[in-house]
Parts: C-alpha cells; sequence; structure tokens
C-alpha cells in the first residue's frame, strides 16, 4: 500500500502516443492499496520552440522528487532549422540520465512467445543488455576547431573512469549471477580502444574473481554482431560501454520482434535519484501522430518500472498480458495504437 510518485514526461512524436498507452495499462496493473500520483512534464520540442527552455533546473529538482520517471521519447522533427542537433537528446534526455545517475541502463531483449523474429532459426532468446549510462562517447567532451574550413577537427572523446566502469561491471555480475544460465559477456573494441579497452578488460576480470559462479566471456563489438544475428541464443547477460549499448539494442530488438516491443530502464542502482523507464525507440517523427505506433515497448517498460519498486506481481501481469496479446495478433491485420493498449488493458484487468 502507498503512493507512487510517477513523474511523466511523453516527450515528442510517438512519445505522446505511446506513453498514453503505457499509463492506462499501468493504472489497472497498479497493485492493490497503490496509488499513482502523477505528475506530467511537458519537456520536449514544443516547448523548446516556444520558450527555448529544454529542462529548467527547478523542473529537474522537482522530477527528483518522484519514485520513478516513466517517458516517452524525445526529438523533433528533422532537420527543423529552429532545432539545433542534439538540443534535446542532450539537453533533456541525456542531461537526465547523467544528473539522475542512471549508470546502468537495462535493456532485456526476449523473443517472446507469439514474437516474430526475422531470423529464421533464432532459438531460445532471452538476454539483457547491461549499458552503461553515463560515460563513454555520451559526456560531451571534444570539441570542434576550424569550423566550416578545409582544415575542421571534430572530437568526441570518449570518457571512461574506473569508478564508472567498475559500478556497471560489478551491476552485471551481480544480475547475471541471479539467472539461471549465470553467463555474462563484455562487449568492447580491445584491439582498437586499447585505453578505454583496457580499464574494461582489467575491472571485467577482477570483479569475475568475486563471481566464480558466473560463466564471463569477451567479444569484441564487430564480432559480437555477427553472433547477434546467427546465434543470439548464446547470449545471457552483456555488459557494454554507452554507445555501443546504444548500437547493440537496435539490432536486439530488430531480431527480437521489432522496436516496437524494446523496453528500457535507466536504473540508479543505488536509489539516490528516481530511476526513468522508457522505450528503447524514440519519436519517431516518420509515424508520429497516426496512431501507427506500437505501444508495447512503452507498456512493457512501465512494468520494469513496477518490478523496479518492488511490486514483482504486478510487473508479471503486464508482460504477461504482452505475451497473450503477441499470441493473439494477426499478421498483417495493423491496430491503432490505442487499440493495443486497450486490448493489454483488459488483459491486465482480466
Ligand atoms: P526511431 O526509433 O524514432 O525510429 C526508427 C524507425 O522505427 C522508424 O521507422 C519508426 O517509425 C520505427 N519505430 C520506432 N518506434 C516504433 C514503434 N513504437 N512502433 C512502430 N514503429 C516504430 O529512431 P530515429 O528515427 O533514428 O530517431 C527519431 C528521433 O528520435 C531522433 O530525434 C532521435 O534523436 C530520437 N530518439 C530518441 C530516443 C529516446 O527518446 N530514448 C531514442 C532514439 C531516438
Ligand atoms: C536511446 C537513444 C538515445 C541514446 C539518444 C536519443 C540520445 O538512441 O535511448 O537509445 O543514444 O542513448
Ligand atoms: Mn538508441
Amino acid at each position: 500500500t502507498g503512493t507512487i510518485k510517477l513523474a511523466v514526461i511523453p516527450g515528442d512524436g510517438i512519445g505522446q502516443e505511446v506513453t498514453g498507452e503505457a499509463l492506462k495499462v499501468l493504472e489497472v496493473a497498479s497493485p492493490a492499496g497503490v496509488k499513482f500520483e502523477q505528475t506530467r512534464y511537458d519537456l520536449g520540442a514544443e516547448r523548446y520552440l516556444a520558450t527555448g527552455e529544454v529542462l529548467p533546473d527547478s523542473v529537474l529538482s522537482e522530477i527528483r522528487e518522484h519514485d520513478a520517471i516513466l517517458l516517452g521519447a524525445v526529438g523533433g522533427k528533422p532537420n527543423d532549422p529552429n532545432l539545433p542537433p542534439g538540443m534535446l537528446e542532450r539537453g533533456l534526455l541525456l542531461r537526465l540520465r547523467f544528473e539522475l545517475d542512471h549508470y546502468v541502463n537495462l535493456r532485456p531483449s526476449r523473443i517472446f512467445p507469439g514474437a516474430t523474429s526475422p531470423l529464421a532459426d533464432p532459438g531460445e532468446v532471452d538476454f539483457v543488455v547491461v549499458r552503461e549510462g553515463t560515460e563513454g562517447p555520451y559526456t560531451g567532451n571534444g570539441g570542434a576547431l576550424r569550423v566550416g574550413t578545409p582544415a575542421e577537427v571534430a572530437t568526441e572523446v570518449s570518457v571512461n573512469t574506473a569508478f564508472g566502469v567498475e559500478r556497471v561491471i560489478r551491476d552485471a555480475f551481480a544480475r547475471a549471477a541471479r539467472r539461471p544460465r549465470k553467463k555474462l559477456t563484455l562487449v568492447h573494441k580491445t584491439n582498437v580502444l586499447t585505453n578505454a579497452g583496457s580499464l574494461w578488460w582489467r575491472l571485467f576480470q577482477e570483479v569475475a574473481t568475486e563471481h566464480p559462479d558466473v560463466t564471463t566471456d569477451y567479444m569484441h563489438i564487430d564480432a559480437a554482431m555477427i553472433f547477434m544475428t546467427t546465434d543470439p541464443a548464446r547470449f545471457d547477460v552483456i555488459v557494454t560501454d554507452n554507445l555501443f549499448g546504444d548500437i547493440i539494442t537496435d539490432l536486439a530488438a530488430a531480431i527480437t520482434g521489432g522496436i516496437g516491443l524494446a523496453a528500457s530502464g535507466n536504473v540508479n542502482p543505488d536509489r539516490t535519484a528516481p530511476s526513468m523507464f522508457e522505450p528503447v525507440h524514440g519519436s519517431a517523427p516518420d509515424i508520429a501522430g497516426q496512431q501507427k505506433a506500437d505501444p508495447t515497448a512503452a507498456i512493457l517498460s512501465a512494468s520494469l518500472l513496477l518490478d523496479h519498486l518492488g511490486y514483482a506481481d504486478a510487473a508479471a501481469t503486464i508482460e504477461t498480458a504482452v505475451i497473450e496479446d503477441l499470441a493473439a495478433r494477426q499478421p498483417g491485420a495493423a491496430r491503432r495504437t490505442s487499440e493495443v493498449g486497450d486490448a493489454i488493458a483488459a488483459r491486465v484487468t482480466g
């Protein structure tokens, strides 16, 4: 019993549409005696274009006071001359991940019964990517010199700290130890990115000594992408840096039934700030506002949110409803975004 204070940031494009469906399902799945107290934040392209504000400090402070955050997607219309590239991605999404210390970007991938993989014979695919969420090439380190001249130089420096790498590796080992197969694969590019690679490799080996029960493996990012298409069932838990993890998880989504099913949690395992749950996909300007988006990824993200807050049964109820809905989907029969949300909510209600 109690109240869950939920900050809701629908954001841009299909983020608006899919978040509505996730909230619909969350309402009916809420555990007995638990009430959601929602605060809606109109952050995103529209607000920026109207006011120049991306994420005011006062709003960030307010968001901090919530138990969890549900986010749709951010990203305005492509090539909008009034919207500098990365303004929202960096200023809103990454700022939230960094400020709230979401160092574990958790992205589970599973071929649910009823989902269709484009792979002919994928096997039993059920892995989770633990993507580092606060460092790597995402920090904004670097710069551009002599812009617009033939001598222009642009750098994006990947930042990897022992503190940051160790804590995400520790989290990944702990997660692997709790899963039946107990296997952890480090994915990196230690043969070329030798500075960061050595740090990741050394800390991975060190923490491994504390987990003799966990089988470890290493793959270079390029080869890992071969195996993700030829034998994805081999993966259990993958730990990797911020940029590799971004790329891996779009492919992982594609092979497990599509980007419309891929959920994620930006987790602060130390619980010093609220964690944030969002679909892996973006604002999809190509289909925005047409009720064509699949809200399943957002709905499964709401399930991850409940699980994070300790409501494992309610979370499982949503997952079961999604699995049932997937099994009932007719190939070629497109449903509207709200119809999918209604159908899943109805299965939750039973
Ligand atoms: P995208 O994920 O928005 O879209 C890629 C393709 O997948 C599009 O064809 C889109 O229609 C389709 N798609 C995505 N989600 C879908 C869904 N739920 N159902 C059905 N089809 C779906 O990626 P993009 O086009 O590279 O990026 C668009 C914008 O979103 C950019 O501004 C980008 O920066 C931003 N973005 C934001 C997030 C986020 O908020 N977490 C994630 C990725 C991209
Ligand atoms: C994601 C997105 C973001 C990322 C962008 C929009 C900053 O692609 O959540 O996967 O790269 O992390
Ligand atoms: Mn991405």
